[in-house]
């Protein structure tokens, strides 16, 4: 049975069952501890906390997921995808144990000719968590299986969460026996490669907290309603029903697998080491696409270094298989065409997937290069140094700097006949794994507790009125002081309010809040902020400037018109220069990240190179061409599939089954999904000025540009720059630039005689000085200050000309001289037979120093020492004297 039609079959009979049909959601969660979709449940997470009133009480989807928690396991069991698709059904409120038993089982044992799964009810066992005796009883007396086929198992296997405060609640699981060719008896309690989990059916009961691990956690309370989350795992069954003996062999992986067997040459089957470098790859290119086509691109952190991250694991994992060049294009595209029956997006947007993992390797097979230079070198090093062992820093710099990974280090290295510190690299990257942790242990920690909103939620989304009206009545639903529900909130006190209708907007999409304030009998309130901390519901934070608000009261939400206008200038701006780009640059500029505020617009988009100058200011007149256009800004409310088949770009989480905004300016020129506001016709955002265009990470770029009277500005300030350049340097205009290199070059010249000026002047101080030598013992000695300075390098090469001059008589030369902002520096400078004598540069530069207030040191035969004490410097020098005659006595 094809992957596709297990999905098919499990999607038909839930539909038949009452349950609402969704597509995937993005593997992308706008959960930023959470980074990846990694489970069915994840876009569910409001409704199965209550936090927000779910539409639907019965649904079913098969959701795309990332895992990459158990990476290095990938290839090694049969299991192990780290990009899976997980079906499920869930009740939001609705059935509960009994209903989530009663249909897993029908569909799993129905025979595939009557529509089912078609699994033999002898090949099954069933976990319940250990204090569940009610899903132990209802297994028994719904399904018949018998009890010795039932195991218990502790919170560590039976309970599930996303180890994130939130909701949870104990699980049961359903197990395939593969028979004892796979394994030892005993059940899924003790062997996990023969009894494969197939389907994992969560009781949502609870909602914790303070979670220290997976099992480990405090409960808070019980969640409003009990409701199911289950998750069957698509490979897994798909892999069990193709008779085939791991999920990389099943008909949506295995072509890359194949793809990547004939590349290289060998055959799969023979050498267990390769065979699992094969899977590797085809696990590893197989997410990489679906990551691509979800709006992740490659970078150094986050969601990107994870993308490249299994990017980098397949090339060496073909590396390893003998294949040292590029493999990218031919493995992506069998991954595409195993993938595109499913997912249609990664056929049509392939040409901008392709881009970013062919260059991805090229970038990497450059880095193997490089690195493998340094390396050499190392090693090299190392051999003539008659060391055996590279250290652990040096593997660990060229894993850490240049993405070299370990293993390719110990194999070059071993080649050589050397081993590598492995106990040190280790504990290096223990260090900054320790360190990866605290970080992503503060990024939860800063995650809000959402739970204080769900009762205001649970009347309903906030009426955002802001699109049309700068100012509606309404009233006071709920106040929030420190975090807590409160009746009121007096004078002076920071609040959090929330009404029933507001005109002030949330921040989102890029634009920042609005700026105004809430006015009710006898209160003021400041909004400091405007967020929206569960979907549909919209939180103004407030100082309560006066009087004192209660709930219930009325109030009216006043908006900053001057601030919202431009703010509302600069989003408009920004989708001018997102559709300006894309004309110029191509589809493949997509959208990463934007901010709107009043004067202001930044937008970043994926792009991997520097854009010219001539392409900024192509950029910068076709946004403005429309500004002149004066092109009406429409905006239309409708279902995402149809936003999508009008050229609508989704992005950013976009549900399926949701109605979206979309804004058109100019109709389909610019036309993107987008919750913000804008004005009404292009000619409002009056000017649009590119002031910069920059790198953000590896692959996006960012320009931001001011905006109507801002951009105005900033061009007058430019104006009255150049109308005094033009006073002062007595040019017009189109001149100054030629004027400006023309007074640079003539200053560089001037430059240039004064320092030959000066050498000359220097130099004409050799004879003098050479004379001034005294007889220290056996050494001739100058010991001398000369006055100031430009530089102690112009000191260093006196000292070194007047050595030079005094022949090979043992001479020792000490010049003190004030340099730059008059801070003393001797030198000093021995020659050959002087050393002999036993004088040393570094030690009578050290003395000099000393006396100096700092500190010096060098080499035996020139050294310089200086200090801050400038009124010191004949006493240095005399010290010198003093220190060499006790050196050669
Ligand atoms: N959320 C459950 C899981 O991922 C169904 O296993």
């Amino acid at each position: 049975m094809k992957t596709a039609e297990i999905a098919r079959r499990y999607l038909d009979y839930f539909e038949k069952n009452g349950h609402t049909i969704l597509p995937s959601a993005s593997l992308v969660t706008d959960d930023p501890a959470l980074l990846f979709t990694v489970a069915g449940m994840v876009p569910f997470i409001p409704y199965l906390s209550g936090d927000v009133p779910s539409p639907y009480s019965r649904v079913a989807d098969n959701q795309k997921c990332i895992r990459t928690l158990d990476i290095d396991e990938v290839g090694k069991t049969p299991r192990h995808g780290t990009f899976f698709q997980m079906l499920g059904n869930w009740s939001f409120g609705d059935y509960f144990k009994e209903g989530a038993i009663r249909f897993a089982w029908e569909l799993l044992t129905t025979p595939e000719d009557d529509g089912g799964l078609g699994f033999d009810p002898a090949d099954l066992w069933v976990t319940v968590y250990e204090e569940d005796d009610e899903a132990r009883e209802l297994w028994l007396t719904l399904t018949g299986i018998p009890e010795e086929r039932i195991q218990r198992l502790g919170k560590d296997s039976n309970y599930w969460s996303t180890g994130l405060p939130g909701p949870a609640g104990p699980c049961s699981e359903i197990f395939f026996d593969r028979g004892p060719e796979y394994g030892i008896d005993g059940g899924p309690a003790t062997d996990d490669d023969r009894y494969v989990e197939i389907w994992n059916l969560v009781f949502m009961q609870y909602e914790i907290t303070d979670v220290r691990s997976k099992y480990d956690f405090t409960i808070v309370g019980e969640l409003p309603a009990k409701s199911i989350d289950t998750g069957m795992g698509l490979e897994r069954v798909a892999f069990l029903k193709q008779g085939v003996d791991n999920m990389y062999e099943t008909d949506q992986v295995r072509p890359v697998l194949d793809k990547a067997v004939e590349l290289s040459g060998k055959t799969y089957g023979q050498v267990h080491e390769d065979d699992v470098r094969f899977r590797v790859v085809a696990d590893h290119v197989r997410s990489s696409l679906m990551l691509l086509s979800d709006g992740v691109t490659p970078s150094n952190e986050g969601r990107g270094y994870i993308l490249r991250r299994l990017m980098r694991r397949a090339i060496r994992a073909m590396r390893l298989l003998g294949v040292e060049g590029p493999t990218f294009a031919e493995l992506f595209a069998a991954s595409r065409d195993a993938m595109k029956e499913a997912y249609p997006e990664v056929e049509a947007d392939y040409p901008r997937l392709s881009q970013y993992a062919l260059a991805e390797e090229a970038t990497f097979l450059r880095t193997l290069a490089a690195g493998s230079e340094l390396l050499d070198a190392s090693v090299e090093e190392t051999r003539r140094a008659g060391g055996r062992s590279l250290s652990g820093s040096e593997a660990f710099l060229l894993h850490d700097t240049y993405g070299f990974p370990i293993d390719l280090t110990m194999e070059i290295a071993e080649e050589a006949g050397l081993s590598v510190d492995r106990a040190a690299f280790d504990s290096l990257m223990q260090e900054q794994r320790a360190r990866a942790k605290a970080d992503a242990r503060s990024r939860k920690r800063q995650l809000a507790d959402t739970s204080v909103y769900r009762d205001f939620r649970a009347h309903g989304e906030t009426v955002f009125t802001g699109y049309s009206d700068l100012e509606t009545a309404s009233s006071v639903l709920g106040l929030l002081v420190d975090g807590q529900p409160a009746t009121r909130a007096t004078q002076g006190q920071i609040a959090e309010v929330i009404l029933a209708e507001t005109a002030l907007y949330a921040e989102s999409g890029g634009q920042v809040a609005d700026k105004g304030v809430i006015v009710g009998p006898g209160f003021e309130l400041d909004v400091i902020d405007v967020q929206k901390p569960v979907p549909g519901l919209i939180s103004h934070t407030v100082e309560v400037v006066s009087g004192e608000v209660g709930l219930g009261q009325p109030a009216t939400s006043v908006v900053d018109a001057v601030n919202r206008r431009a703010a509302q200038q600069a989003h408009s701006a920004t989708h001018l220069v997102h559709a300006a780009l894309r004309d110029t640059l191509g589809t493949s500029a997509t959208q990463a990240g934007s901010l709107n505020r009043a004067g202001y617009m930044r937008f970043d988009f994926s792009w991997n190179q520097a854009l010219s100058e001539a392409t900024k200011s192509e950029i910068e007149e076709i946004a403005n061409n429309a500004v002149r256009d004066n092109l009406e800004v429409t905006t239309r409310v409708l279902p995402l599939d149809e936003a999508k088949s009008l050229g609508a770009m989704a992005l950013f989480g976009e549900k399926y089954g949701e109605t979206v905004r979309m804004v058109d300016i100019g109709g389909p020129w610019s036309r993107e999904l987008c919750a913000g506001t804008h004005v009404g016709r292009s000619a409002e955002v009056g000017l649009i000025s590119l002031v910069s265009e920059s790198s953000v990470g590896a692959s996006n770029r960012r320009v931001e540009a001011l905006v109507g009277l801002d951009a105005f500005r900033e061009l007058a300030a430019e104006r009255a720059i150049v109308s005094q350049l033009t006073t002062h340097l007595k040019a017009p205009r189109d001149q100054l630039p030629a004027r400006i290199a023309e007074l640079q070059a003539s200053l560089k010249a001037a430059e240039k005689r004064i320092a030959q000026f000066e050498a000359k002047a220097l130099g004409e101080r050799i004879p003098g000085l050479v004379e001034r030598a005294q007889q220290v013992g056996p050494v001739r000695v100058v010991a001398h200050a000369i006055g100031a300075v430009g530089a102690a390098d112009d000191l260093r090469t006196l000292t070194l000309q007047v050595r030079d001059r005094m022949g090979s008589e043992p001479a020792v030369v000490a010049l003190g001289a004030l340099v730059g902002d008059d801070r003393p520096v001797v030198i000093v400078a021995t020659n050959e037979a002087a050393r002999d004598a036993g004088a040393k540069a570094g030690v009578l530069a050290k003395t000099a120093a000393g006396l100096l207030g700092g500190g010096g040191g060098g080499r035996d035969d020139v050294a310089q020492g200086g200090g801050p004490d400038a009124s010191a410097l004949a006493r240095a020098l005399d010290a010198v004297v003093a220190e060499l005659r006790s050196a050669v006595a």
